[in-house]
């Protein structure tokens, strides 16, 4: 238990740096950026930028997306990737609808077994640490399927720019620099030898990426299979193996991104499109946001002793299903229809009282008799033609599992942490799992990214995600509630305080000193156990709104250095 408290407080700290003395949330902004036609929202302005001109050059919002994600890997290290995976889910300006997932995959020599000692155990950091923890990446793949299907511009006038940007440098900012000063220590332990980052970065330096801009120039020139088949394969293979791993040239020649069909459920005069297995986002969030339906949260208030009770009693249940059955869909037959079934959502909320918390002991999976067969960085884009997306992408802890290749320029994912490494032991988020998210080779570890659009009467209303871990799914959920239920702007929405139940720990994390002291003891009165301690902040939100006059407002969340850009 202590074991992953800890860990979570370090993926919480490096979201954000500690302010002593007052909330990190800010409360005061009360509208995002306005523009009239076109908007990217990302961790990073350089980022948002790049989208933004590339729409500005004629692009549709999947050149934007390309773009985007691959400055997010110059950009934000820290989560921002070549070396990791994703999800996105777009809606483009005919009302259709698809998703792509470009999550990593277990190596073909991985097994069930792999993080255990011979007692059993969970070995500890062989999961999140070095070369061991490395997930087969699927970004690459991911940015080339979405623009061989979707994209209008050549992939030149895509790449160029972030290449561009990679030989140029990118200044550090203030959080950036405590970030890295904070993971030094860990870059250490994992790399033989020193990394980029290493250096005594400050606010204001530049940090120029070569080595990234080579590989990136190479993928621009040979197309997707360089990464996957060419040079870079060989090297990142020779690469992982060199640091103990194993992954292979054949494992990286096998990997393919997915497309998928979104989760779509209705909530009131809303119909929400969310990312599907292997996330678990679009299901948990359709389970959560079901079971508070019949609930008239309007009439509590936002953040009200009764909301928080209700929208925490199905976070509690929906985390408990998520726990049991989602994995990756290749793999394991997932009840999805019945999972977000009214009827058997209705029946999960059955013993829920207003008088008293439940317990998340007397609380497991829901029954369900008909088995059908069947740190993260989030950007948002509505382009000029109406063509939304929503797109969240990870290395999994913040710098990944912290092994660095100097020689191709980037960070490798810790992703192997996802999945479930011995039942009922809490991974690095402290979810648990069980057969449905075992290792097997070539699976996909199951995911809580939430990619997340939503229409209002049919028409495109709101883009959504943030990182996050476990509690990307509950940050997504207030954020639609605090637009559709407590009528805050998009900037609002996003800079809300937020908070957190997922079954277990049976515990209510709060975003500190953002609650009144008065709900929480009234909360503690019900039986509710509140940590005010392991998340400095929840989540960091970016979203773009669409307005009733057809302008979009981003809300851009300031726990972050995220930055708003349109036209
Ligand atoms: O896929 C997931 O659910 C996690 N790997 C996401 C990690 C994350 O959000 C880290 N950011 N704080």
């Amino acid at each position: 238990m202590k074991h992953f408290t800890s860990l979570f407080l370090i993926v919480f700290l490096i979201i954000s740096c500690k302010k002593p003395e007052s909330s990190l949330v800010d409360k005061t902004q009360k509208r995002g950026l306005i523009t009239q036609k076109a908007m990217v929202v990302s961790a990073r302005v350089e980022a948002s930028k790049i989208g933004s001109d590339i729409l500005k050059k004629g692009g549709n919002a999947f050149d934007a997306m390309v773009a985007t994600e691959l400055a997010l890997a110059v950009s934000f290290p820290y989560a921002g990737n070549i070396g990791g995976g994703g999800f996105m889910v777009y809606r483009k300006n005919n009302g259709e609808i698809g998703g792509i997932d470009y999550r990593e995959k277990a190596p073909l020599a991985a097994t069930k077994d792999m993080y255990l000692d011979a007692d059993g155990n969970v070995i500890p950091e062989k999961s999140t640490l070095g070369a061991m923890a490395v997930g087969v990446p699927g970004t690459v793949a991911g940015v080339f399927a979405v623009h061989e299907k979707l994209g209008s511009l050549p992939i030149e006038t895509i790449i160029k720019p972030v290449i561009d940007l990679a030989r140029k440098g990118v200044v550090v900012t203030k959080k950036q620099e405590r970030r890295i000063k904070h993971f030094q220590p860990y870059f250490r332990k994992a790399n033989k030898d020193s990394i980029l980052l290493e250096q005594a970065w400050k606010e204001n330096d530049t940090i120029k990426y070569n080595a990234l801009a080579n590989t990136l120039e190479r993928i621009l020139q040979n197309g997707r299979d360089e990464f996957y088949k060419g040079k870079t394969a060989k090297k990142l293979a020779a690469f992982i193996q060199e640091n103990g791993g194993i992954i292979t040239e054949e494992d990286l020649a096998k990997y393919e991104a997915k497309w998928r069909t979104p989760i779509t459920f209705n909530y009131d005069d809303l119909k929400v499109i969310s990312m599907s297995p292997p996330s678990s986002g679009g299901i948990c969030l359709a389970q959560i946001m079901k079971m508070v339906e019949p609930f008239p949260l309007h009439e509590y208030g936002h953040n009200s002793l009764k909301s928080i009770q209700v929208i925490t009693e199905a976070e509690r249940r929906a985390y408990a299903d998520r726990s049991f059955y989602l994995g990756d869909p290749d793999f394991v037959n997932i009840p999805s229809i019945t999972l977000i079934d009214a009827s058997y959502l209705n029946e999960r909320m059955d013993d829920f009282s207003f008088e008293k918390a439940t317990k998340s002991s007397d609380v497991s999976h829901g029954t369900i008799q008909i088995i059908e067969s069947n740190e993260t960085t989030h950007y948002s884009i509505i382009d000029q033609f109406g063509n939304a997306i929503a797109a969240t992408t990870t290395i999994n802890a913040g710098f990944g599992s912290k092994l660095y290749c100097s020689e191709l320029g980037f960070f490798l994912n810790n992703e192997m942490d996802d999945f479930s490494s011995k039942p009922g032991v809490p991974n690095m988020f402290g979810v648990t799992g069980g057969e449905a998210n075992s290792i097997a080779p070539q699976k996909r570890m199951l995911s809580s990214m939430t990619p997340t659009i939503v229409e209002k009467n049919g028409a495109l209303f709101i883009t959504l995600g943030t990182p996050g871990g476990s509690t990307i799914i509950t940050s997504v959920l207030q954020t639609i509630l605090n637009v559709h239920e407590f009528d805050m702007t998009m900037q609002e929405a996003v800079n809300a305080p937020r908070f957190h139940h997922q079954w277990l720990p049976d515990e209510i994390r709060m975003e500190p000193r953002a609650f009144d002291a008065d709900l929480i003891n009234q909360l503690k009165k019900l039986g509710y156990i509140i940590n005010e301690k392991d998340a400095p902040v929840i989540g960091k939100v970016d979203g773009i709104m669409v307005l009733e006059d057809k302008t979009l407002e981003g809300g851009a969340d300031r726990r972050g250095d995220d930055t708003a850009v349109g036209f």
